[in-house]
């Protein structure tokens, strides 16, 4: 089966892009057929890649709003078995254009079904937003991603989260859970630190990655660069890190489908 993760937060900032195109491209260097999907009007995930999104004859935005096929919106990467569905300011036009049409928050469910014998794992970059970007993103996915930083308030953000995906699951995706809450840009110096990310693991025990991400300028030079962080400086503290997460991802999904719940779980 495919695996898709979504890849939410609705704060900026957080690292989710960072945290999409490291997870992709690890499992693509380690022989997986991966396909991220930029949903985000900013177009991050893209510009990743040295794509100009300025320059692109379409998006994702035309497979969701005007039926494209993804055949026509497909690109390949420097890396191989990554395919990117990119991702520019057009997207931000979703809400509007998606507003009075039938199956508005299945739509990217829709469109990603017929690419699911082509990949095993499927990463959904998402807009620091409320709205159906998201939303179809965690209709469409697996598992989720929460990336976050360990500061004042992550708590309280984390919770609307918990709730926005606790009602997808409910009404629209009944297989959906958190994968996992991963720390990112994690700076042990702080004093808010440690506090914050013993607090979030009490409250979610599980559903928070054991690993952690922590400051690492070698990301900033990869994206200018327009590498993964696995090309630019493999030596790297995140890329070691990422990868310590991707292993970590691959034995959650190895027990069992992401979100699956245990008999118990469901009986409550
Ligand atoms: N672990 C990290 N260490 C240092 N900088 C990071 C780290 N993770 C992300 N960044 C940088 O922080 C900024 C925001 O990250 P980004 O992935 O774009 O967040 P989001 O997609 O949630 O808005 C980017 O400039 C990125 O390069
Ligand atoms: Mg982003």
């Amino acid at each position: 089966m495919t695996h898709i993760f979504a890849v939410v937060n609705q704060k900026g900032g957080t690292a989710k892009t960072t945290t999409a195109v490291a997870v992709a491209s690890k499992l693509a260097l380690m022989g997986k057929r991966v396909l991220l999907v930029d949903m985000d009007p900013q177009g991050n995930s893209t510009m990743s890649f040295d794509i100009d999104v300025t320059l692109l004859e379409h998006t994702v935005f035309d497979a969701l709003v005007h039926g494209i096929p993804m055949q026509n919106i497909l690109l390949s990467t420097t890396i191989k078995g990554l395919h990117l569905a990119p991702g520019n300011v057009s997207l931000s036009k979703t809400d509007i254009n998606l507003a009075d049409k039938d199956r508005k928050q299945f739509r990217l469910k829709d469109i990603l079904q017929g690419l699911l014998p082509f990949y095993d794992y499927m990463l959904i970059d998402c807009p620091p937003s409320y709205g159906l970007l998201p939303v179809n993103a965690l209709v469409a996915s697996t598992g989720v991603i929460v990336p976050m930083v360990p500061q004042y308030f992550a708590l309280e953000g984390l919770k609307q989260i918990a709730n926005s995906i606790e009602n997808i699951r409910k009404e629209l995706n009944p297989g959906l859970d958190i994968t996992g809450i991963l720390f990112c840009m994690v700076d042990s110096r702080l004093k808010i630190t440690d506090p914050t990310i013993r607090m979030v693991r009490d409250h979610y025990h599980k559903k928070v990655f054991d690993c952690t991400i922590g400051i690492c300028s070698k990301l900033n030079e990869a994206n200018l660069m327009g590498k993964s962080i696995f090309e630019y400086d493999e030596q790297s503290r995140a890329a070691k890190e990422y990868a310590v997460l991707v292993d970590e991802i691959l034995q959650k999904t190895q027990n069992g489908y992401p979100g699956k719940r245990t008999e118990k779980e469901l009986h409550k």
